[in-house]
């Protein structure tokens, strides 16, 4: 569900037309529904009601922070993976008690950071971390809470590359070794065992892994009371799917269903990281036609945006809508939806059909609220683009469109060199 629709032939966002947004701050532009993401929120908060809990936010999704605030403000926590995500969701008013930390990365630096904030627990992902982490809280005289991000080995049947629970991974603890890393972490002087977690993987459309997953982590949890170590926090990560075409993922309420039985009557706060599920369908990605090309054989319809500003086609293969912004009944075509970078990986869609646009045409790329601006970049030089969130009739910058100046700002030029 989201609040990007048609009215008289016109995209809207909410109850703005579209072009009006693109009139005031340009192409491309990234353009977010307050109104889709405190929805999505919602269910998620209102689907695991009656128990305990947290949704902790993945902030790698969409990290703006007028978009941390909205969460923060509806009493979300956050999932970070760096110091830097850390910082934002603290700026943006997240309590440091409803951070949870995970990546298998962390530096020593970050590491003192998150203990300085007293997040509320580290998701450690290997036995070296755990060293290093104990190490540092020893030395800040503190004790580090942690979870360890278990890898229970279950294919959550996703892209390769967003796949993250199977035996081959880099993440998380191997289920066979988590036991002993548990009782490793129980002599550390520094450490506080506080919780479990899990992440298998993102845009899962099936609720069945969840629950092989949990069914796993919980037996676990059991071996752990039997050896003494008493786990308060269950972390079931993110991965909940979302409709970019056709799928028909579960909705929070029926994960809520399908995971919540096996944890009645066991007395833990239950951690939830969404991230695509609240912020991919409440924002798209905005674009101009600069160009028609006839190629050899194929069509070409080159636009403003590229792989820089939209990453997800050229890395995944990933699949997202394009409509007209406003819809002018033409003949349809299939082309290439190319954008201006100079890499042949750079197209926001393939073969598709689409109505033929004329140059300064404006398209839609739906669905790109999540991972779209985030895992944006500045190649070929191009600056990062601006994004706006609308609610209701009003509309406002969270993001200014860098300039020329903004690309080398922080550059230096040595006199000696
Ligand atoms: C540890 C962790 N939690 C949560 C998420 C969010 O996943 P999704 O956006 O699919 O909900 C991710 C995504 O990679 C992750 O790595």
């Amino acid at each position: 569900m989201h609040d990007f629709l048609f009215k008289s032939g016109e995209l809207h966002a909410e109850d703005v037309p579209v072009s009006r947004i693109v009139k005031r701050y340009g192409s491309p532009v990234y353009i977010y529904s307050h109104r889709t993401i405190l929805r999505h929120f919602r269910a998620f908060s209102e689907a695991f009601d009656g128990y305990p809990h947290i949704i902790c936010y993945a902030a790698k999704a969409n990290s703006n922070s007028a978009i941390l605030k909205i969460l923060a403000e509806e009493g979300g926590g956050a999932d970070v993976v760096s110091g830097g995500e850390l910082f934002r969701a603290i700026n943006a008013g997240i309590p440091a008690n409803r951070i949870v930390y995970a990546g298998v990365g962390k530096t020593t630096e970050e590491i003192r950071y998150a203990l300085k904030e007293r997040i509320l627990m580290f998701n450690v992902e290997s036995e070296a971390e755990l060293i290093e982490i104990n190490r540092v809280a020893g030395i800040m005289k503190r004790n580090a809470p942690i979870a360890l991000r278990v890898n229970p080995d279950i294919d959550p049947e996703t892209h390769p590359y967003i796949s993250t629970g199977l035996k081959r991974h880099k993440f998380g603890i191997p289920m066979e070794d988590a036991l002993e890393c548990y009782r490793i972490a129980k002599r550390m002087p520094h450490i506080e065992i506080l919780g479990i977690h899990k992440h298998i993987g993102s845009q899962i459309t099936k609720v069945s892994p969840f629950v092989d997953a949990l069914k796993k982590l919980l037996s676990l949890v059991d071996n752990l009371r039997l050896n003494g170590m008493e786990i308060r926090y269950i972390d079931i990560g993110g991965g909940l799917g979302i409709p970019y075409n056709d799928e028909e993922p579960p909705q929070p309420k029926d994960l809520a269903k399908a995971v919540l039985p096996l944890l009645w009557g066991r007395d833990f706060t239950l951690i939830v990281e969404p991230g695509r599920s609240i912020l991919g369908n409440a924002g798209i990605l905005v674009t101009k036609v600069l160009y028609l090309k006839k190629g050899l054989g194929k069509d070409f319809v080159i636009v403003d945006a590229g792989m820089n500003d939209l990453i997800r086609p050229s890395l995944y293969g990933a699949f997202h809508r394009i409509v007209p912004v406003v819809k002018r009944k033409r003949k349809k075509i299939i082309a290439d939806i190319v954008g201006p970078i100079c890499e042949s990986g750079d197209f926001l869609a393939k073969d598709r059909e689409i109505e033929r646009p004329f140059q300064g045409d404006l398209i839609a790329v739906m669905s790109a609220g999540a991972y779209g601006f985030s895992m944006a970049s500045r190649y070929n030089s191009r600056p990062m683009v601006a994004e706006v969130i609308v609610r209701g009739k009003t509309f406002g910058i969270i993001r200014q469109r860098e300039t020329y100046e903004d690309l080398i700002a922080r550059e230096r030029i040595p006199e000696d060199i």
